[in-house]
């Protein structure tokens, strides 16, 4: 394969590589936003993408797919355990997410990681043409910028955090903090969601990178989203990430989808109200708390059982992570909980489903949900609700939405709840099944106005060009 010019890197690849009984092998579209986006930009550039391919020991050759290559980066069982499901998903997921649940640190997952990060790092100066860009993605690689800078000094490199980056007590946790930082600091622009990561950032890399000489401390000076490294200078920025808004308001006007969302309600009973919660099955989504929401206004009378229904969509997410194994009980707890004590036979008042469920099912619910419910007590976007914005061109429907999650910045008109405030969480909800028409389709329309100017292209956009014009300051920037 040539080298690419703009290559992306990524812990998993856009395609997951699935073995069949029968010993054979096929590619599997593992469909995101990030590929969506990112395509245009990768044909058109001889792109590339390195990534992992989501099975064990998966050491194949690059593939061509839609004329962009995917880079395959082999994993271990052992790296599964140690790299993914350990350093990354049980010691950062639960720090960058606020503590929720205690972060382990441990040695072996922390070696793991940096291996990981050096084999990403060598794939991907491989990978990558002479004066390439190469833009790297969220937390799983946070080494590879440093590592890839001392490899190939002639590439221009871009990091992205898709999750939140936490407050500095929390960060100085973490006994190789001085290290992700100065992983960190081998790109030449880093993004964060929102500006509080982006200013967090900037004070730890003055507190941690700098180093002592005979003259003072040398190496790190911050200033107003700058961070001067030696001889090189880091710029830090705020890029709220999104959806492909227009192609999905688009797609929930069809036919086809408005008629399955009327089966959908159908199908529960005709139900006055439909309550609607999506996510990865994740301790972060605050899923048990939705729930328990809905039980007390339930017991309180200010919900009727007999006339709502709550359906909630939990895709299976990291299922050998303990953390997730206890969140998944307590959640399935709690459902039959409440259908223990209100549901009748053929009709419970909560409908769980612990499966993926196919995009155009996902997007016909969305348009048939009078509240969408999305509660995290931290997140660094969400792009849920953003989704489900998307999907109301009928001007229908009402959003509770945590302030806990970045999308909170740009969604103002969502009913805004504190989700460590179980009352809070309940007056919202009981207000967005309330509201009057009139009501609902002034919020509506003003959420939309931002989710439909404000799509993934225009971050990819402002990101890629930010890269490109050094020194340029633009209104992104912290
Ligand atoms: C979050 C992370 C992504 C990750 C995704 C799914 O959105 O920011 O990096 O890919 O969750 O999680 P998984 O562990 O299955 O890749």
């Amino acid at each position: 394969f040539t080298a690419s010019d703009f290559v992306v890197v990524a812990n998993r690849l856009p395609v997951d590589l699935e073995r069949l009984p029968d010993g054979t092998t096929r590619w599997k579209r593992s469909p995101g936003g990030l590929v969506t986006a990112l395509e245009p930009i990768l044909r058109s550039n001889r792109g590339a993408w390195v990534g992992w391919a989501g099975v064990a020991d998966a050491d194949v050759d690059p593939i061509v797919e839609d004329d962009i290559v995917l880079h395959p980066v082999p994993l271990s069982a052992d790296e599964i355990a140690d790299y993914y499901e350990g350093f990354s998903n049980a010691t950062l997921w639960p720090l960058y997410h606020d503590v929720i649940v205690r972060p382990e640190y441990r040695r072996e997952w922390w070696n793991s990681y940096v291996e990981v990060n050096r084999r990403f790092a060598e794939a991907t100066a491989k990978a990558s043409a002479p004066g390439a860009t190469v833009w790297i993605q969220d937390y799983q690689l946070q080494l590879v910028p440093k590592m890839l800078r001392m490899l190939r000094p002639d590439l221009t490199i871009g990091f992205f955090l898709h999750i939140p980056f936490p407050p500095v007590e929390l960060f100085m946790q973490m006994p190789w903090r001085t290290e992700i930082v100065e992983g960190l600091l081998g790109a030449d622009l880093i993004g964060f969601h929102l500006a509080g990561g982006a200013t967090n950032f900037l004070y730890l890399a003055r507190r941690l990178a700098g180093h002592q000489t005979s003259r003072g401390t040398v190496g790190v000076r911050s200033k107003l989203g700058v961070v001067q490294v030696g001889f090189r200078t880091v710029r830090v920025g705020a890029f709220p990430i999104s959806i492909a808004s227009g192609a999905l308001d688009e797609q929930s006007r069809s036919r086809s989808i408005r008629a399955r969302a009327r089966a959908i309600r159908k199908e529960l009973g005709n139900p006055a109200k439909i309550l609607l919660g999506v996510d990865r099955l994740d301790y972060t989504k605050g899923i048990d708390l939705r729930l328990d929401a809905l039980r007390e206004l339930i017991a309180e009378g200010r919900v009727d059982p007999t006339d709502t229904v709550m359906v909630q969509l939990a895709t299976p997410s990291r299922e050998r992570v303990e953390s997730y194994v206890q969140m998944r009980g307590e959640i399935e707890m709690v459902v039959s909980r409440i259908n223990g004590e209100y549901a009748e036979v053929g009709r419970p008042v909560v409908h769980y489903i612990h499966r993926p469920v196919p995009r155009d099912e996902l997007i016909a619910f969305f348009v048939a949900a009078d509240a969408m419910l999305v509660t995290p007590l931290r997140d660094g976007m969400n792009l849920v609700a953003k989704e489900y914005v998307a999907c109301r061109s009928d001007l229908g429907g009402a959003l509770v939405l945590s302030e806990f999650t970045g999308a909170a910045e740009e969604l103002k008109q969502a009913y805004q709840c504190n989700p460590h405030d179980l009352e809070d969480v309940k007056d919202k909800l009981e207000a967005a099944l309330t509201q009057t028409r009139e009501e609902g389709r002034k919020r509506m329309r003003a959420l939309r106005r931002q989710v439909l100017t404000h799509d993934v292209d225009r971050w990819a956009r402002a990101f890629l060009d930010a890269l490109a014009h050094e020194g340029a300051a633009g209104p992104a920037l912290v």
